[in-house]
């Protein structure tokens, strides 16, 4: 930026601070995420990478408002979610957040279209089917509207699980080893769409993933190991190299 003026510094689009979380009870009790603090700018492509068992999907849950931590903030947006309802968090990640999860959640008894159209329609859009369709054109599924999840491959499925996410426009999407149930030519498609529409529509990507290529194509990783933050990754610097 070459402006000197007092322009205001643009909200993060995720800021995590001292966020602590543990699950399970009694014995089976573990510290899964420890004094994590994270900020992710708008229209950043981070990468989670980390071994098995790190607290990477956990991570991604908090981030995205699915699960609420035992203590620290947690700021999407500029909204504190520890201080929202369940019912407003529920409408704030419909408007906010797309999620994708790597075996792709879609809904069996519905098409392709009623899978990306009807949260659309529960949301309130009038156009719900015209918009799903153009969404599914754009993951090249315009021939496949009306198969079921089952008809489908597994990375059509994951498209139609992409268009659904994307479909209400959210500024942020994330996506849990959205390769990770694909061969790697499929995988690559379904790459190539998630970093086509960041750059068409400006989303901030959180993407967990063990795919070096994926992790690869985010402008930073952030390593977790044992549920922290591995170096304290949080500057924009910190490029895989
Ligand atoms: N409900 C639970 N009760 C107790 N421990 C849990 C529970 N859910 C997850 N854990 C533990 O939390 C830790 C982090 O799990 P998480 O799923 O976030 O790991 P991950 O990094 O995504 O691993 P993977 O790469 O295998 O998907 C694991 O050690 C797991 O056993
Ligand atoms: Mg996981």
């Amino acid at each position: 930026m070459t402006e000197t003026s007092a322009t205001a510094q643009p909200e993060p689009a995720i800021a995590l601070s001292g966020v602590d979380l543990w699950l399970g009870r009694g014995a089976a009790r573990v510290h899964v995420l420890k004094d994590i603090d994270l900020t992710i700018d708008r229209g950043e492509a981070v990468g989670l990478v980390g071994p098995s068992g790190s607290g990477k999907s956990t991570l991604l849950m908090v981030l995205a408002g699915l699960e609420k931590p035992d203590s620290g903030r947690v700021t999407v947006a500029g909204e504190n979610l520890m201080q929202l309802s369940e019912d407003d968090l529920a409408r704030f990640r419909g408007r906010h957040i797309g999620i994708v999860f790597q075996s792709f959640h879609l809904i069996p008894t519905m098409t392709a279209l009623e899978n990306v159209a009807v949260p659309l329609e529960l949301a309130g859009a009038a156009d719900a089917f015209a918009r799903a369709e153009r969404e599914l054109a754009i993951v090249g599924l315009n021939d496949r509207l009306d198969h079921y999840p089952a008809q489908l491959s597994g990375g059509e499925q994951q498209r139609v699980a992409l268009a659904r996410a994307l479909a209400p426009n959210p500024p942020i999407l994330v996506a849990d080893e959205p390769t990770g149930n694909l061969d790697e030519s499929t995988g690559g498609t379904i790459v190539e769409l998630l970093f086509d529409q960041q750059r068409e529509r400006g989303t901030t990507l959180v993407i967990v993933t063990h795919d070096l290529e994926l992790a690869r194509r985010c402008g930073r990783t952030v390593r977790i190991r044992s549920g922290g933050i591995e170096g304290a990754a949080t500057s924009r610097a910190q490029v895989l190299a």
